[in-house]
């Protein structure tokens, strides 16, 4: 176990590096606005997958083309949140002040246009399936964001549209990393189940986050309870509720022009009568099982125990 520890925050540290190294621009305010984004933190679970990935394979020689494309991912994955700060009106982004708030969005599409381009030229350093993978996995993004965008304020979206919506922004760039993890280990024969784990477990965690935002945790989610209701957006516990008895509520509520605080918890509590949370649990526990069953062709490991200690991490677990 601490030979994987070392070994993983070892190579975290090199990803770290690079992440710094990579806002360098001859540009001065995009060096500034770079670093401010990129270096305010996040999780950096994509690189963290990829790498994990990788070691699950049997995998240990620490390439310098690995620590590139996972650095790479986690610099698209930051371009996106700029972007998106600009489509949401988003005011903060890890703790500090979105880009589009502080600099205005003529300046974000700036900074996500050239992260996105930090973070391609890193992955495109490597062989052809990386590049093939990665931009599989951009494509998917922005269909997924454009999907999204017009299924705001649809409380009769279906809750299959609704999946795809959630697996093109952010179960396939999970899904990119664990084939990219497999692939640089010399193992394509388990770039499927690699690919199935971050799949699953990118759809676990955005059902568990959509249920979190319906029980209202705020020290988990840093969002108060009911935020993707208020901005109209209809997510897993909202399509589950309208489905079982909540749907007039949803439709009306989503109509209105103006929602006051009153109206937001009233539809609250109809969808807790309907017994949304119950089910979008139940979806969430499904999609983690199968990350975890995903795994089951991979030798235990430090690292495979590592993958799925990811999975218990969730908020809701496999049952
Ligand atoms: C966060 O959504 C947004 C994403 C995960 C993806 C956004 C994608 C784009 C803007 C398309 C651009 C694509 C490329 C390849 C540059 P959210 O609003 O649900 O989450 P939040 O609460 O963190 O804002
Ligand atoms: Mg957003």
């Amino acid at each position: 176990m601490q030979s994987l520890t070392l070994d993983l925050e070892s190579a975290m540290r090199d990803v770290e590096q690079l992440l710094a190294a990579s806002c360098s621009s001859d540009e001065p305010l995009l060096t500034e606005m770079a670093r401010r984004m990129v270096l305010a933190g996040g999780k950096r679970i994509r690189p963290r997958i990829m790498l994990l990935s990788y070691m699950a394979c049997g995998a240990r020689q620490a390439l310098p083309e690995l620590i590139e494309a996972a650095a790479g991912i986690e610099l698209i994955h930051t371009a996106t949140l700029v972007h998106d700060d600009i489509i949401d009106r988003g005011e903060l982004r890890r703790g500090v002040p979105a880009t589009q708030r502080e600099h205005g969005p003529d300046r974000a599409i700036i900074l996500g246009d050239f992260l996105f381009t930090q973070g391609f030229l890193l992955s495109a350093r490597q062989d052809a399936e990386v590049v093939r993978l990665t931009g599989a996995a951009c494509r998917k993004l922005a269909e997924g964001e454009l999907k999204e965008l017009q299924a705001l304020f649809d409380a009769d979206l279906s809750l299959e549209r609704y999946m795809d919506i959630i697996f093109c922004k952010t179960a396939a760039p999970l899904e990119a990393c664990g084939r990219v993890g497999a692939h640089f280990a010399g193992r394509d024969e388990w770039q499927d189940a690699l690919g199935a784990y971050g799949k699953h477990l990118g759809l676990a965690f955005q059902v568990s986050d959509d249920l979190l935002d319906l029980r209202g945790d705020p020290a988990r989610t840093g969002k108060p309870r009911g935020t993707d209701l208020r901005s109209g957006a209809p997510n897993a516990a909202v399509l589950l509720g309208a489905r079982n008895g909540a749907r007039a509520k949803m439709q009306e509520f989503l109509a209105k022009r103006v929602r006051t605080e009153e109206d937001v918890q009233a539809a609250l509590d109809a969808l807790a009568r309907s017994g949304a949370a119950q089910e979008a649990q139940r979806l969430a526990e499904e999609h983690a099982a199968r990350a975890v069953e995903a795994l089951s062709p991979l030798p235990d490991s430090p690292a495979k125990r590592e993958l799925l200690a990811q999975v218990r991490a969730l908020p809701v677990r496999p049952a």
